[in-house]
């Protein structure tokens, strides 16, 4: 096969040349070559080379005039930036694996040895770019028939591919949802059976496939291979527990785990927000501990929604995931994710928007959409009823905010004044007070202003026995 013409870019033409002069064997490889196939555009290119990768990275800098060329000695390679492209060099190698890290003992090889060493076969598509074969694609492990069968699997037995570095299983499940690829059976038994070795792979780049799983289109297909592969429990233990359904009496729960899997996917095409979708896998995390069968009422999961705030910081902690403000955002929405629900389940009253809007201020868009892909039952009828009430409840949350301007709440009168007008030491009554000014907007019994949160403050203060001074005297 001939792939000229998608090798039209100049830098292509200019590495070409280089590698001729220097009598380099020269390729693209991996990722690149797989992408063009699929019609997915690529910033990164890798080139390998049968010999010094380094040189002829030196001479390609130089010939683009880029200044950022990274040498990895250690490693053999070396990456050369070139506007917002970025081309790594490396040369080619036959690899063999130490257990208990993904640091290969590298030894030089031939092309075939280096795609034979790839993760999939898929990905190990070779284009030639000397000018004997320039445009050449070098496919030895058929990963043509298999993009067009749309299998993931491996060039060489599939126990060494993932021993030789584990954290190709998480790849095989993240390429499988992002291309919508299924993972050959031989592949996945050894996925299944190498699952533990995931120990050895750091949390960040678990993580960052992880990312990968929950950015694309229907991430629960990741997350049922992960469960059925045995890596779920091992990496997100909090969410496999969410597996299972008990019966007592003949009455059963849901299974959380499919719950939460297709909240993921219900949310997905209303929002591209990494958080909002770690949200919706965090939103029932404490059913498993929360559970309990109620005669008379059948199962519960009472304060769920606060146990699960609780439990989000340890399992970021665990799983490395940022402790900032993304984190906040989580124990935001796992908290509140009931609210929406139970509002729209009763008569919307202005005060409960007005509370709804004050806990959660600018998120507020965030926790509807959440809360509207939360809504998976069965019954059509009650789907539409709830839907029906969540645009009421969007369009109070509307009016309400344009009225009162809750979302980011400011007291209309501070503490200072507080103490001011009274003459007060620092003490307990002056947050007495502010609190009973914000209750009384967030109920409705006076406006969010200054002239009546004032006159109302004078009033409460007289309960508590305090007099404003008179200024005059
Ligand atoms: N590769 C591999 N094993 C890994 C990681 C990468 O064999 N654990 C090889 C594959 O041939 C892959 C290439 O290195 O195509 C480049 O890897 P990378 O840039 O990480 O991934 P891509 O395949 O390009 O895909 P993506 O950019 O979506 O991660």
């Amino acid at each position: 096969m001939q792939l000229r013409k998608e090798l039209s870019h100049p830098i292509f033409q200019k590495i070409s040349k280089l590698a001729d002069e220097l009598n380099l064997e020269t390729y693209i490889i991996g990722g690149y070559v797989r992408d063009i196939f699929l019609e997915r555009p690529s910033k990164d290119i890798d080139i390998v080379v049968v010999g010094d990768g380094i040189k002829l990275a030196k001479h390609v800098a130089k010939e683009l005039g880029s200044k950022k060329v990274s040498i990895f000695k250690n490693f053999g390679t070396a990456m050369v930036k070139y506007k917002n492209i970025e081309i790594e060099f490396v040369g080619s190698r036959k690899e063999s694996y130490s257990r208990d890290s993904r640091n290969p003992v590298v030894e030089s090889g031939s092309l075939k040895d280096d795609q034979l060493r790839r993760d999939f076969t898929i990905n190990a598509l070779a284009i030639g770019m000397n000018s004997s074969n320039f445009g050449e694609l070098l496919d030895p492990f058929n990963g043509i028939v298999d993009l067009h069968a749309k299998l993931i699997t491996t060039p060489t037995d599939p126990k060494i591919t993932f021993s030789d570095d584990p954290l190709r299983m998480l790849r095989a499940i993240r390429f499988a949802t992002q291309l919508d690829f299924r993972i050959s059976d031989e592949t996945f038994e050894a996925i299944s059976l190498n699952a533990h070795r995931i120990e050895i792979i750091s949390k960040e780049r678990i993580n960052d496939e992880l990312d990968k799983i929950i950015l694309s289109k229907k991430p629960s297909v990741g997350f049922k291979l992960l469960d059925k592969s045995g890596l779920l429990k091992l990496i997100f233990p909090e969410l496999h527990r969410l597996k299972g359904r008990e019966s007592v009496n003949g009455i059963s729960h849901k299974d959380n785990f499919f719950h939460t899997i297709e909240v993921l996917d219900r949310l997905c095409p209303h929002s591209d927000d990494l958080w909002l979708r770690w949200s919706a896998l965090f939103h029932d995390i404490a059913k498993p501990k929360t559970k309990r069968f109620v005669k008379g009422a059948g199962w519960t999961f009472h304060a769920h929604n606060f146990i699960g705030e609780k439990m989000v910081p340890a399992i970021f902690k665990r799983m490395k995931l940022p402790l900032n403000e993304k984190m906040k955002f989580v124990q935001k929405m796992v908290l509140l994710h009931m609210r929406p629900i139970v509002l729209a389940e009763e008569v919307v009253t202005d005060s409960a928007v007005r509370r709804l809007l004050f806990d959660a201020g600018d998120d507020i868009d965030s926790l509807m959409t959440l809360c509207e892909a939360d809504i998976t039952s069965k019954n059509q009828q009650k789907v539409e009823k709830f839907m029906n009430n969540f645009q009421l409840v969007r369009q109070k949350l509307k009016e309400v905010e344009e009225k009162d301007n809750i979302r980011n709440f400011q007291p209309p009168v501070d503490g200072e004044l507080i103490i001011k007008t009274f003459d007060l030491k620092p003490s307990k009554v002056i947050g007495d007070l502010k609190a009973a000014i914000k209750e009384a907007i967030l109920d409705g019994e006076i406006e969010n202003d200054f002239d009546q949160a004032y006159a109302f403050m004078i009033k409460k203060a007289k309960e508590f026995g305090l007099e404003p001074i008179d200024e005059t005297k």
